[in-house]
């Protein structure tokens, strides 16, 4: 865990709750956190699932591995300190956006079982829900999909210390949920997490609302 170095400074409460904001959007926020090697689905999934709580009128937000490093995190690489400090950085945002009452969808390797533990433990600690799930892919599956291109050059040698290849990556002990993506599709798996999200209160079956009419009309 990163040490408090500024000093001096205290947490100013508002007057509107997450509570406050969660009854406004009608759902109980939490982050749904994807670990998995690269090209094992997570971001794929994540799409699909934002795009299925939107077609019910849920609201969640995607934090992305690339996007997030070509943003707040671009100053950090892949050594294994840099990989910490990006889950930990990425951890407090998520953090934040369930604090703002949205179900934050968080895709990244995140290979060490150490760091996903400690944003969990930091979501806890502030009463918030964790849902980490284990997007499973066997790594010759990864590597035969390869959408980047990028098991081709870690395998010549071109990129180090690569996950998988040349870099360790711990799958979760614990779970919530685990999606065996070598065996299902994108619809069976994002179908799961709804059911989950539905089987433990964070959304509720609902009618119709504007936010289904406009998905549906796209
Ligand atoms: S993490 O390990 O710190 O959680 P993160 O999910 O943010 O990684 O970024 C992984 C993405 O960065 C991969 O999907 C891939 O596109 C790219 N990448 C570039 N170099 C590496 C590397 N050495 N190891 C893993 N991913 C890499």
């Amino acid at each position: 865990m990163a040490q408090q170095k500024a000093t001096n400074v205290t947490w100013h409460d508002g007057e509107v709750s997450r509570e406050d904001r969660n009854t406004i959007l009608r759902q109980r926020s939490a982050t749904i956190w994807f670990t998995g090697l690269s090209g094992s689905g997570k971001s794929t999934i994540a799409v699909a699932l934002e795009r299925a709580l939107f077609g019910i009128g849920k609201l969640s937000y995607r934090l992305d591995g690339d996007n997030v490093r070509l943003g707040i995190n671009k100053n950090l690489g892949f050594s294994e300190a840099d990989r910490k400090e990006n889950i930990r950085r990425i951890g407090e945002v998520a953090k934040l956006f369930v604090d703002a009452g949205v179900i934050s969808l968080s895709s990244f390797i995140s290979p060490y079982k150490g760091d996903r533990d400690e944003v969990r433990e930091l979501h806890e600690a502030a009463g918030l829900d964790f849902i980490e799930v284990f997007v499973d892919c066997s790594l010759a599956e990864a590597e035969k999909r390869d959408p980047k291109g990028l098991y081709k050059k870690a395998r010549a040698g071109e990129i180090k210390n690569f996950t998988g290849i040349d870099d360790p990556y711990e799958p979760p002990t614990q779970p919530e949920l685990h999606l065996k993506t070598d065996e299902m599709t994108v619809e069976d798996e994002v179908q799961m997490i709804v059911d989950y999200l539905e089987a433990n209160g964070f959304i509720a079956k609902q009618p119709l609302t504007r936010a289904t009419d406009l998905a549906e009309a796209h």
